[in-house]
């Protein structure tokens, strides 16, 4: 069992402070909702678990079964285990579906290490790969298993993906990387019924008992579909109340005027004057 510990984060972007002190505990098996309002700063936690050079981490640490990721690079992070899904994909036009997970598989199953150990070299991502025909029957075998159509594997890398077709191959990405946790930003946002399914049959297919999922979401619709062990309120940079399904149901009723009302105002920017005047 693998356990993923946010602990009394706060992290700043420029001047601003956006994460004030996130505590949570992902455990392999579980499946943690978060939900919450806009610019709350669960984009901002989700990035700053996967190492965006962006944010500075002013307290507070981030483990993998003890083990800080902090001072890891983003690509470290990857091989540690931890998976990141993000709100807005960038396209990466030139890099092939297939180029791109079999260098990151590559890297992450130890392929480009080990083969540049026996050469007495440091590893260059990209420069020792699993072999070919390997990995082409896995791509093949998952593209099937997940409902990705074939002819992704030889289109560049999210470039001109529709919404829906961008969270497909995020699953498809998840499922050849096998992390030990998956933060999923927004993977429901913009997917018509169909697609929601799909990425909803494949998060379940990848939701083992030696996986933890990290779930950013704004709607219920999402868990009727994948069940979590618990669901937190994400609010002014913090989580403000954790529990079970019944707060995604709560919240679904009540919308997030009252979790202002009880934990003050939802923009999580505490900016000071002179740094607004500058
Ligand atoms: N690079 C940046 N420069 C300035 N402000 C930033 C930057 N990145 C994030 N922020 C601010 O941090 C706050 C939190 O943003 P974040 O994207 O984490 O929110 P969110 O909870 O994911 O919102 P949403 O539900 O709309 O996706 C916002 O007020 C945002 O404007
Ligand atoms: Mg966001």
């Amino acid at each position: 069992m693998s356990v993923l510990e946010i602990r009394d984060l706060h992290a700043r972007v420029e001047d601003t402070e956006i994460l004030k002190g996130v505590n949570l505990t992902l455990e392999s098996g579980e499946i943690h909702a978060l939900m919450g309002p806009n610019g709350s700063g669960k984009s901002t936690l989700a990035y700053v678990i996967a190492g965006h050079p962006h944010y500075e981490v002013t307290q507070g640490d981030i483990l993998v079964d003890g083990q800080s990721l902090l001072e890891m690079e983003a690509d470290e992070r990857c091989k540690a285990g931890v998976f990141l899904a993000f709100q807005y994909p960038v396209a990466v036009p030139g890099v092939s579906v297939a180029n791109f997970l079999r260098t990151a598989v590559s890297n992450v199953r130890g392929y480009t290490a080990q083969a540049a150990q026996a050469e007495g070299k440091n590893a260059t991502i990209g420069s020792n790969l699993m072999p070919m025909r390997e990995f082409r029957k896995e791509l093949t075998d998952k593209m099937k298993a997940y409902n990705v159509d074939p002819s992704f594997a030889r289109r560049y890398l999210n470039d001109g993906f529709s919404g829906g077709e961008k969270k497909r191959t995020e699953v498809l990405q998840m499922a050849m990387l096998e992390p030990k946790f998956a933060i999923l930003d927004e993977s429901d946002s913009g997917l018509d019924i169909d697609a929601l399914r799909v990425v909803a049959d494949g998060i379940n297919k990848l939701a083992t008992q030696d996986r933890g999922f990290l779930m950013i979401t704004h709607y219920q619709r999402l868990l009727n579909y994948v069940t979590p062990n618990k669901v937190s309120i994400f609010h002014g940079g913090r989580i403000v109340m954790t529990g079970g399904p019944e707060v995604a149901h709560m919240l679904e009723e009540r919308g997030y005027g009252w979790v202002e009302k009880e934990f003050g105002p939802a923009k999580s920017s505490t900016q000071s004057a002179e740094a607004v005047a500058a």
